[in-house]
């Protein structure tokens, strides 16, 4: 059993009985860990990631526990089509939202990279720009007509702390989840007279694959993560309430409250000093 099932938070959880979420990025994670949630809550769960595997392992597990059901499908959100049969691509995820009933989307699928810019391959970046910002913003657009039809259900974004500040060596991420913060923001109030929930999560470090798909330096890979199970807690608690905005766990909302009152120059030149350290040799600009 699953550390989480046994907080008092998720017991008192909003009941999710008969409504279909939609996860990005199920396979591993923060969205396997809020799949599972979302699924313990009552949800019929949609798991899109590009791993099949993992997603129908994970389908077949949660189809056995609880009533509500569990489907796997494997996309590639980074791409507008496959070429690969097996492999769905972003317009065909939007069509298939468009078509099926959705309650709740979670934009959760992303990935970072380290290092100075100019080293890192910029079919990555590009690759990074579209999963992280423009997969969102497709998705949500595909989802919102149904949503506002029904006036209920919820989008949940998952951007960071990264979002709070400039991260040298990691600017493309952080500038991808600047994006996601202020989206889920800012759509959170032009829908405010509607029933919508609009939850944007701005987690910390997080134990996830997250750090070995960025080639984050070994010395960074040491620093306290927060758990996924953590993670989920809030996030959960925080969409029971209709909140708009998370920073999970103690130590992201410290950074968060410092970031909002350090001035963008030092902070970015004091994280520039950091990183850079955890440069590999002759990476030095
Ligand atoms: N971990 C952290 O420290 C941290 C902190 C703040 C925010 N976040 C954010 O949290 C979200 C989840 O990250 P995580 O930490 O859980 O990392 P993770 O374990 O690496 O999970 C990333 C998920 O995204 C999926 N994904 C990657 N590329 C994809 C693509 N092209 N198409 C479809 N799915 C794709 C992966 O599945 P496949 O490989 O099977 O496709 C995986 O399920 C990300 O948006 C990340 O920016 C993470």
């Amino acid at each position: 059993m699953n550390s989480s099932e046994n907080s008092p938070l998720v017991k008192n959880m909003i009941k999710l009985d008969g409504q279909t979420a939609l996860i990005t990025g199920a396979s591993s994670g923060i969205g396997e860990g809020l799949a599972r949630a979302l699924h313990r809550a009552g949800a019929n769960v949609v798991l899109v990631a590009r791993r099949k595997d993992l997603l129908e392992d994970l389908a077949r597990e949660l189809n056995q526990v609880r009533s509500g059901s569990a489907e796997a499908l494997s996309a590639d959100l980074s791409i507008a089509r496959s070429p690969d049969e097996q492999l769905l691509g972003l317009e065909e995820i939007s069509a298939w939202i468009r078509g099926h009933s959705i309650d709740i989307l979670v934009n959760n699928a992303g990935f970072g990279s380290f290092g100075p810019f100019h080293s890192l391959s910029i079919e990555r970046e590009l690759e990074m720009v579209r999963l992280n910002i423009e997969a969102p913003l497709v998705l949500t657009h595909a989802v919102l007509p149904q949503l506002l039809e029904k006036n209920t259900g919820g989008i949940i974004f998952l951007a960071s702390i990264a979002a709070f500040q400039p991260i040298p060596y990691m600017a493309t991420y952080a500038g991808t989840k600047a994006f996601d913060f202020y989206h889920g923001l800012a759509l959170r109030s032009e829908y405010r007279n509607t029933k919508i929930r609009f939850l944007t999560v701005c987690p910390g470090p997080v134990q996830t694959e997250f750090g070995g798909v960025a080639r984050v330096p070994g010395e960074m890979t040491n620093i306290p993560r927060n758990s996924v199970d953590q993670v989920v807690r809030e996030v959960m608690r925080a969409y029971s309430r209709g909140s708009s905005l998370v920073v999970p766990c103690f130590k992201a909302k410290f950074l968060a409250f410092l970031s909002a009152y350090v001035p963008k120059r030092f902070s970015t030149r004091l994280t520039e000093m950091a990183l850079r350290s955890s440069l590999p040799k002759g990476k030095f600009v």
